[in-house]
């Protein structure tokens, strides 16, 4: 039987991170996976196929509508399947480098469904049926999340997606609703609206993203609007039923009213993600779930001594970059070193265009704690390469304590904002001041300098507006 410090049941970023970070401490390590291939669902069916297509369709509508602009004349003809291939090409890339970081790194893949069996115990039940039991100090559980389901809306992969099948739809829908106004329904929504789909979101609540600043989510749903998209929302879906023609939608408004018909050709279901812990065995270790489905933990430990979870598997943002600081940490536990993870600091970015990215807390959030806070604000409207580059959507708000100015949320909405979060979270890590990032020297011309200028707002000097 073989013998390991860690066995990690899970290859997504809170799994493969840990068995990379093991191999590096010099733990013996394997990680279970269940899937063909590594990297779980953001390599496989989620971040990087998603932002694939985000990035082609973005330069497909962009050469339809903003080449000529700038005296570049050119009549784009979409190839789908091409646009499909280099999406797959690159996941490939990708899931072989995770591979390759486990050669490197001595951690073992075994291939099959893992289950924990008792203490210490690993059943692998490969493709072919045969199951294999390894013996571990440490289990870290690293399962993920699976699509949320709607009562009334059976997805069949065909006509009536999750994000999975919204990844690769044969052919530009004529219309697409979107049951979520969330990040997976506004960035896939967003693909298919650039390829040519008319595409609706409906939406339970009376807002978009629920969590985005409200100042931001309401910039957000205008300028998609102008995009194109159509948003009900404080809307009820009630059922979905595949028709000859496509699917036919029925919905009310959450407020009393009228039930609606609405046609399309696809639906995409992106109402959020819950744990996946099936046939994990938790029972077998006597570890019981909340009632959303995930396992809790304390600094990653979970009731049953040995036991860890990380990732999505766990409470907090569901997001990869979140489980690959949770992965790292909890290694770094096991093997007896110090490990700490800012949940207040972990960034989200939509990968729309514009972008929208924030850290740290929101206005409402602040109000909501009764946090006295200034507030510093600026405008890509005023910003010279936005205004050069003809990409004025949007602004950057930052939130500072009244009394020690410390910098306690960032928000922002316009190109590369993703991009641009990242000097905020290093800031915020080291607890700047507003007045810090007012006093740093930015580059000219760069968009960069809207996040200075919005710093020096929160005292009343911006410059550029
Ligand atoms: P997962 O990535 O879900 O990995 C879990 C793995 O465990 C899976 O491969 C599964 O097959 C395996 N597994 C489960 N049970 C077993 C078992 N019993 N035995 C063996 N293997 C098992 N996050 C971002 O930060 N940025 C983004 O841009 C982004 N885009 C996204 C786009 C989409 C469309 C989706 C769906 C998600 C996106 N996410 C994004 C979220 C991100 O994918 C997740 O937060 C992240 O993958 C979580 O990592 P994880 O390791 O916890 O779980
Ligand atoms: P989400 O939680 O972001 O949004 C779900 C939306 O659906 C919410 O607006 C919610 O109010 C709405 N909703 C819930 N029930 C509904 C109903 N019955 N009818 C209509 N609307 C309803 O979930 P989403 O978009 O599915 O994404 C799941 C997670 O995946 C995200 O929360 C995020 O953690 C991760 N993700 C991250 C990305 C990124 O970082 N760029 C990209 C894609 C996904």
């Amino acid at each position: 039987m073989a013998q390991y410090d860690v066995i990690i049941i899970g290859g997504g970023p809170g799994g493969y991170n840990a068995a990379i970070r093991a191999g590096q401490l010099g733990l013996k390590v394997a990680c279970v996976e269940k899937r063909a291939t590594l990297g779980g669902t953001c390599l496989n069916v989620g971040c990087m196929p998603s932002k694939a297509l985000l990035h082609a369709s973005e330069l497909y509508a962009a050469a339809n509508t903003e080449f000529s602009k700038l005296g570049i004349e050119v009549t784009p003809r979409l190839n789908l399947p091409q646009m499909m291939a280099q999406k797959a090409e690159s996941v490939s890339a990708l899931t072989k480098g995770i591979e390759f970081l486990f050669k490197k790194n001595k951690a073992d893949w075994i291939r099959g469904a893992g289950k924990i069996a008792g203490t210490g115990k690993v059943e692998v039940t490969a493709e072919d049926g045969t199951v294999t039991v390894l013996e571990a100090k440490n289990i870290v559980i690293a399962t993920g999340s699976e699509p949320a389901g709607l009562p009334g809306v059976v997805v069949d992969q065909d006509r009536i997606v999750d994000s999975t099948g919204a990844l690769t739809l044969p052919e530009v829908p004529g219309h697409l609703v979107v049951i979520g106004a969330g990040i997976i329904g506004l960035e896939l929504g967003s693909v298919w609206r650039r390829l040519g789909a008319k595409v609706t979101v409906v939406e339970f609540l009376d807002r978009i993203t629920p969590g985005m600043d409200a100042e931001v989510a309401k910039t957000f749903q205008r300028v998609l609007t102008k995009q194109g998209i159509a948003f009900k929302l404080g809307s009820k879906v009630t059922g979905a039923k595949t028709t000859k023609k496509g699917v036919s939608l029925t919905c009310e408004p959450v407020a009393g009213g009228a039930a609606e018909t609405i046609d399309a050709d696809y639906v995409l279901l992106a109402i959020g993600r819950k744990p996946y812990t099936e046939g994990l065995g938790l029972e077998n270790v006597g570890i019981e779930t909340d009632k959303r489905g995930f396992i809790p933990t304390d600094h990653f430990k979970t009731s049953a001594p040995g036991v860890w979870a990380t990732g999505d598997v766990i409470l907090g943002p569901m997001l990869a970059h979140k489980a690959e600081e949770d992965a790292v940490a909890c290694i770094e536990l096991i093997a007896g070193k110090y490990a700490h993870v800012d949940y207040n600091l972990v960034p989200s970015v939509v990968y729309t265009a514009p972008e929208v990215a924030w850290v740290g807390k929101t206005e409402e959030q602040l109000k909501e704690e009764g946090r006295a806070y200034k507030t510093g604000k600026f405008p890509f409207s005023a910003n010279s390469r936005a205004k050069i580059n003809h990409e004025t959507d949007g602004f950057v708000k930052v939130l500072a304590d009244a009394a020690t100015d410390e910098v306690l949320g960032v928000h922002m909405i316009g190109p590369q904002a993703g991009e641009m979060i990242g000097e905020y979270c290093v800031a915020m890590t080291f607890r700047a001041a507003s007045e810090d990032i007012a006093r740093v020297c930015h580059p000219h011309p760069t968009r960069s300098e809207a996040l200075r200028q919005a710093a020096m707002g929160v005292e009343g000097w911006t410059m550029q507006a």
